[in-house]
């Protein structure tokens, strides 16, 4: 008697009839194959429809083990077979058949033989036990399975094991786990994988961990005029072909001899000053994008057991960066800082540095194609040379547990897992004077009693912080302070705060241009506190270290943001890997910065499920790494009806402070429509102003119904400020914008020559009357 049974839930149904006769009908497509089995346990295909087509196969090739190739299906119906890999190989099974059935039995054995020999058969395998009937069908499905499961384990470790041994370890490995998986296909496929996976992981891994405060470590500053060879084509980087050149312009090549043919050279060329942006200061660049090489020489006497790093503060877009003609890597993003190991690379002597800068937007770039803002190109802040102990500290925090008034908390990190090595902590103003062990990860931690003044605008107290390991001493100005919101309050200290805010924009003042040094910083402060400032917005992306620094000195709170503006490629991993780097770097440069109160993960972006998911993840990963400060993005008003507006985003639900963008009475209505204007906003947070404003021409002056005058940029702000101030729950805002700014989006000969004009300070220094409007408004707000 024969029995039959399913062992898996495959699509296939067996149909016994009678002793020795059955069918295997496949639920989904409408084949159906009968047969009988004989004594010796051969089966006999009696017959077989397939794709509707009758068809007599009579013998077929039959293994001894009992397990032959079938395939047979249910007629009319047609679902389509569960998994694509099944899917495929169900096909490519069928084909063997009718091949088989129709005409040349070798072609379809050919072709059966070919799928077993891939092992990627997705046939019913019936085999035989004393007369039991068992069908295997998804064989392929636990290996695509275990492979699945492979590559997973591959990617976890081979992360692992990079961070740990660098790439060396990581081939050899690779090819370990390629021998392992012995299936050609996926061999084959995974192999490429591998490669792709190793090649993009790699270069991105040049660019190691940002040292934390580079401007307290040994430096050598590399600024000043760099030679550049301006390249639109590329003609330096890739050859005719468009590859990436091994002979290009990183080469610095100059003719030896008189035969010699080089169609470049850094000797008698232009040469711009570094830090700066190139729009500014070459007519001939001022509206530039492409690439332009930086060459720089540099004589290295380097002493005893140092580690050397080639640090930048920051370059606009992407950058590939190459020593004495090596490529050291390649850094995306243009308001980060980043650098390179170069102590094995670096001589004793003469040595060049050759950048190419490429600023190009980019569609899945970050920011993407469309910003209202120059895209200054060129090495737009400090390139030094640090030298640091062999083992050093890498980065450390010292600050106040939240919500704990009583205790100051310590964690230092070296830059590599070593145990037993002493650091030493000193804020001296405290009494405070320890020592810690690293563990074998190379970190430590402690919680100290302290009762620090505390940090604020009034009072902005930084402590002298004194850490030393090895021969290297890092001292740094820290402030403590406790930031956090009650209902739709936000509270400073535990007390309720106003965010006397004003939006700025890292544009010099005077000469435009990105700000390049200590005193743009200091002249736009200083027009913020004269405002009557507690609170800075730096927009769109992360502004130089030192503005922070100073803004902290100066007691002003800050709003710190990564440039994922507008319509970015939400659905694109790079944008998304691209977006995330910047916030880390972001964090890892200032996450010592009490001043530094929110971290913004967006401005004005479109809703959609994808662009949900992509802050969502970013908004976790800043969860992730500060469980203090406060979580914001920019929204925009979602809907109005009537002189009801509406602020909806899915991101409410993850940030702490509602915050939007709203131009009423500039892009749309008049300032007056504010004094009517109702508000529906999420009244479980406090919210918060991110942008308002209106553009006007200093000097231009007329009725303040007129657009472009002082007067209506004024009336926009009295009506605005005063619409808010009756609102519950606004905590803040920071008006767009303090200084006009660079924009290739503004036009308007008469008024705007492509400045945005939005500013209460003109590029020049002039003050319109909003600034007063302003400044009014806070001096009633602060004195209350
Ligand atoms: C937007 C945007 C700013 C822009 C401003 C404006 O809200 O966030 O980057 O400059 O509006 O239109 O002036």
């Amino acid at each position: 008697m024969l029995t039959a049974s399913i062992v898996h839930k495959s699509p296939h149904e067996i149909i016994q009839f009678g002793h020795s006769q059955f069918a295997i009908v496949t639920r989904q497509c409408y084949h159906l194959m009968a047969g009988s089995l004989d004594s010796r346990g051969f089966m006999h295909v009696d017959m077989a429809r397939i794709n509707g087509h009758n068809g007599l196969i009579g013998t077929h090739h039959a293994v001894n083990d009992g397990s032959i190739g079938l395939r047979a299906a249910h007629q009319e119906e047609n679902l389509g077979v569960r998994g694509a890999t099944c899917h495929a190989n169900f096909l490519l099974g069928l084909f063997a058949i009718y091949i088989k059935t129709i005409g040349s039995r070798r072609l379809g054995i050919g072709f059966h033989e070919m799928l077993h020999h891939l092992r990627m058969r997705s046939v019913v395998v019936v085999t035989f036990k004393r007369n039991h009937i068992r069908a295997i069908y998804i064989y392929e499905i636990h290996r695509c399975l275990l492979v699945a499961k492979i590559i997973i384990i591959f990617l976890i470790l081979s992360t692992k094991l990079k961070e740990k041994f660098g790439n060396v370890i990581c081939f050899p490995y690779l090819c370990a786990h390629i021998y392992l998986i012995n299936c050609h296909l996926m061999k084959r496929l995974f192999f490429v994988m591998t490669v792709l996976l190793t090649v993009t992981t790699t270069t991105r891994a040049a660019s190691q961990a940002v040292l934390h405060n580079v401007y307290a470590r040994q430096i050598t500053s590399l600024n000043g005029n760099w030679q550049i060879v301006a390249d639109p084509y590329d003609a330096g980087y890739y050859d005719y072909r468009l590859k990436e050149s091994a002979n290009g312009y990183f080469k610095n090549d100059q003719p030896k001899s008189k035969g010699d043919h080089v169609e470049y050279d850094f000797v008698d060329s232009d040469a711009l000053l570094v830090p700066g942006d190139w729009n500014t200061q070459r007519k001939e660049f001022f509206f530039y994008e492409g690439s332009i090489w930086y060459k720089k020489d540099f004589k290295w006497n380097g002493q005893g057991q140092k580690r050397c790093y080639l640090y930048f503060g920051a370059v606009n877009y992407q950058a590939e960066v190459y020593l004495n003609g090596e490529k050291l890597g390649m850094h995306i993003g243009g308001y980060t800082p980043f650098n390179f190991d170069i102590t094995d690379k670096v001589k004793k002597g003469d040595n060049f540095i050759v950048v190419r800068v490429n600023n190009v937007r980019k569609p899945d770039g970050v920011p993407t194609v469309n910003s209202d803002w120059w895209n200054y190109g060129g090495i737009t802040r400090d390139v030094m040379l640090v030298e640091t102990p062999e083992t050093f500290v890498d980065d450390y925090s010292i600050r106040m547990p939240k919500g704990d008034y009583k205790n100051i908390e310590i964690k230092v990190r070296l830059n590599q897992p070593e145990s037993g090595v002493k650091v030493s902590v000193k804020i001296p103003e405290l009494r405070i004077n320890k020592t810690l062990t690293t563990n074998e990860n190379g970190e430590a931690e402690m919680t100290v009693k302290a009762k620090p003044q505390l940090w604020s605008p009034q009072k902005p107290k930084l402590y002298e912080v004194l850490i030393s390991c090895n021969d290297e001493q890092l001292r740094d100005e820290i402030g403590f302070r406790h930031i956090e919101t009650s209902g739709n309050k936000i509270l400073l200290n535990g007390k309720e705060i106003f965010l006397s805010g004003i939006s700025v924009h890292e544009e010099a003042p005077f000469k435009t241009g990105r700000c390049t040094g200590e005193q743009d910083d200091k002249t736009l402060i200083s027009w913020a506190k004269e405002l009557g400032c507690n609170f800075l917005r730096l927009a769109h992306y992360p502004h130089n270290e030192q503005m922070v620094r100073l803004a902290e000195r100066e007691g002003l709170l800050l709003w710190s943001e990564i440039p994922v503006y507008w319509t970015i490629h939400w659905n694109n991993p790079a944008t998304y890997e691209n977006a995330l780097n910047q916030l880390r770097d972001n964090m890892k440069r200032d996450h010592n910065r009490c001043a530094i109160i929110v971290w913004s993960v967006a401005n004005e972006t479109p809703h959609s499920e994808a662009r949900d998911k992509f802050l969502a993840g970013l908004a976790q990963e800043v969860r992730a790494n500060d469980d203090e400060r406060l979580l914001s993005m920019a929204m925009e008003v979602s809907n109005t009806k009537g002189n009801v507006a509406e602020v909806r985003d899915y991101m409410s639900s993850l940030v702490d402070i509602i915050s939007f963008n709203c131009y009423l009475g500039w892009y749309g209505g008049k300032p007056a429509d504010c004094d009517t204007r109702q508000w529906m906003i999420p009244q479980d947070k406090p919210f918060f102003i991110s942008e308002f404003g209106a553009g006007a021409l200093a000097g231009l002056h007329g009725d303040a119904a007129a657009k472009w005058t002082e007067e209506y940029q004024a009336e926009v702000y009295r009506h605005t400020l005063a619409m808010y101030d009756r609102t519950p729950g606004f905590s803040g805002c920071s008006p767009w914008i303090l200084m006009d700014f660079r924009s290739p989006r503004r036009q308007n000969h008469q008024t705007q020559n492509f400045f945005n004009r939005k500013g209460i300070v003109s590029e020049q220094g002039v003050k319109k009357q909003a600034f007063f409007v302003l400044q009014e408004f806070y001096r009633q707000k602060n004195t209350k």
